[in-house]
């Protein structure tokens, strides 16, 4: 990569290039002052190059070199020579070479940044790593995730060209598209008193494509989402967002899941994939044998139902649990039955922070012998049944959790999950996609009287279904939790990567009244519809073709496939828990002039 200042980068020397005169720049990685020799690391997002500079051979050079320190920015002109045997350095790629200086040009001088670039295992605090971004880009480990982002971007892009997606660019300054967070808002100059929302997605317009014709579209695009922040969200992230028309579920499954192994297979193909084709749950199944609409699959320890053990047990928990149509639910963690009373109190703490009543544990130990607070009550034998349908081997412990059906299954759900993560269940190396699909139309909203979408407002209903949206009870601008709608399942599917949920989509509603209808449902007035969705519902007029699509977090994906658990350490530029970029110091207080330039005026924070 040769430019005006440098003939290779600090990582392209090689023993071929010995005897050549050349030119190399970069940051000054490491210096080792020998007195009569000066060793300088020479580095840049190629590689590094070792540099030596000889008093003898080069004095100016030398004084030059005896001033430069860390992170100076130099141009080194001198001959390629290769090292003395037994000087190599087999970890660097240009470890047979070394630049001897004739001359060395300082660029750039450099304060000492406020944590070393050259240890990058020396442990710094995020705060500072984050003020000071721009070199914590420079360090190994987000230099490596932030290439391996670009190889996933550039992999996505390539497998959507050669499938016939056209990739698109839709508007950030639009109007509210409902994804369930608070928008953010900008508000006009033009029309004072107006605001554009920035995309939550743009779940709209790519439907609004389909009824252009385009067929295929996609984008790596931008959404806002003005939410609490949790360690795998930001306020401001990535999608690869896509839409395809004349299709059905199977055929948007069958393209992502395609695309998903041949994207992995390019971006680290040394990590196995663990199943293809990718397991298939409806949503339903998965909580009741995993806990969870987002599995994670790398492990067993699946949930059990226990009812069949626990009616007539005499256990009042569990007697009283199933007569109220709850469940009780047991999984088996493997070689736990030796865990201490005070690990088990620990467990049961954080079921009750799950939103569980409390946790029942039963031990098979490794002689078959039953351990259990519960022993006395039901009885040896019925403990042992229970602890062998929840799939217990000798040695494991049993955990039980009694409670409202699906509350249940999702309080085992986090224990497994928590679980897993302590006994190591989980093979690092492998991704485990896995789809859950089926899910609920709606869930009734007590506080508001009305159904809301479980996911996307735009979702279809499976087609056996399309009926009971149709069917209406009682007056059909009063939603009810009667309502044979709130039966119907979606033709929406989640893809699932080891744990994390990784991306949404569904087939849509293509007809106006249908999707009049379900919007009604979730409290809509025919003007608020208008409103919100008039252009879709009047493009559905003039010709719409069946149509359905995804989108996935690719800042998760970028995560997951570099190991890691927070998506701040796949982000160039990410914001804080509170929203807040510390290296621009943004958000930031308008400047004078500002609001009253937009019609406006800052009356203090709001109460609350
Ligand atoms: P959904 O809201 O499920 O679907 O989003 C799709 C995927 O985007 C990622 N994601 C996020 N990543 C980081 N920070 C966030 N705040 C955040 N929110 C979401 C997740 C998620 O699975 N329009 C629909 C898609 C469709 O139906 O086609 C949508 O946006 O990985």
């Amino acid at each position: 990569m040769q430019t005006h200042f440098r003939d290779l980068t600090c990582g392209d020397a090689r023993r071929e290039h010995v005897g050549r005169r050349l030119s190399l720049a970069g940051w000054v990685h490491r210096r080792r002052d020998l007195g009569q020799l000066i060793f300088l690391d020479l580095r840049d997002r190629y590689g590094i190059t070792q540099v030596v500079v000889d008093a003898q051979e080069a004095p100016h050079a030398h004084a030059a070199a005896a001033t430069v320190r860390n992170e100076f920015v130099v141009r080194v002109e001198g001959m390629l020579a290769a090292r003395l045997p037994g000087t190599e350095n087999p970890k660097l790629a240009t470890g047979e070479v070394e630049l001897r200086a004739a001359e060395v040009t300082i660029l750039s001088t450099a304060r000492t940044p406020a944590f070393p670039i050259n240890e990058p295992d020396q442990e710094a605090d995020e705060a500072v790593r984050l003020r000071f971004r721009y070199l914590d880009l420079r360090r190994e480990p987000m230099l490596r995730r932030i290439l391996a982002r670009s190889r996933l971007v550039e992999a996505i892009r390539a497998v959507h060209h050669d499938h016939g997606f056209v990739e698109i660019e839709t508007p950030m300054l639009i109007k509210s598209t409902p994804e369930g967070a608070r928008d953010f808002i900008v508000p006009s100059r033009l029309q004072p008193g107006s605001v554009y929302a920035l995309p939550q997605s743009p779940q709209q317009l790519k439907q609004l494509l389909m009824v252009s014709g385009l067929d295929r579209y996609f984008q790596i695009a931008r959404c806002f989402r003005d939410e609490d922040l949790r360690g795998d969200s930001q306020p401001e992230f990535t999608q690869l967002d896509l839409e395809m028309s004349f299709v059905a579920e199977e055929d948007v499954m069958a393209f992502v899941e395609a695309m998903v192994i041949e994207v992995s297979r390019a971006v680290v193909p040394e990590r196995p994939i663990q199943h293809a084709p990718f397991p298939r749950f409806t949503h339903r199944e998965a909580l009741d044998r995993f806990g969870s609409d987002k599995p994670d699959l790398r492990y067993g320890m699946e949930l059990h139902d226990l009812g069949e053990q626990a009616r007539g047990s005499g256990f009042r928990v569990f007697e009283e649990t199933l007569a109220g149509g709850g469940r009780v639910v047991g999984l088996a963690a493997p070689g736990m039955a030796t865990a201490s009373r005070s690990t088990v109190d620990e467990l049961t703490e954080l079921a009750k922070r799950f939103g569980a009543k409390g946790l029942v544990s039963i031990a098979i130990e490794g002689s078959g012998a039953v351990r259990s607070p519960i022993a006395k009550i039901v009885g040896d034998d019925r403990a042992e049944a229970m602890a062998v349908a929840a799939g217990a081997s000798p040695g494991d412990l049993v955990l039980i959790v009694a409670d409202r059906d699906v509350l249940a299954q999702e309080v085992l759900g986090r224990l497994r999950v928590e679980l897993g993560a302590r006994l190591g269940l989980a093979d690092q190396e492998v991704l485990a996609y896995c789809w859950v699909h089926r899910f609920p139309m709606y869930q009734w909203d007590v506080e508001n009287g009305r159904w809301d979408a479980t996911h996307n407002p735009f979702s279809a209903p499976i087609p056996e279904h399309v009926e009971l949206l149709t069917t209406l009870s009682g007056d059909p601008s009063r939603p009810s939790p009667e309502d044979p709608a709130g039966r119907a399942l979606a033709q929406q599917y989640d893809l699932a990567l080891n744990g994390w949920e990784l991306g949404g989509g569904s087939v849509r509603i293509h007809q106006r009244d249908l999707l009049e209808r379900s919007f009604s449902m979730m409290g809509h007035t025919l003007e608020g519809m208008r409103q919100k969705f008039g252009a879709l519902l009047d493009a559905f007029e003039y010709g719409a073709p069946p149509h359905g699509g995804i989108a996935l977090g690719i800042d998760r994906w970028a995560m997951i496939l570099t190991y890691q658990t927070n998506i701040r350490e796949v982000m160039a530029f990410p914001k804080t828990q509170s929203g807040s970029d510390l290296m621009l110091e943004s958000p930031s207080p308008a400047e004078p002039g500002q609001w009253a330039e937009l019609g406006l005026r800052f009356v203090g924070a709001p109460k609350g």
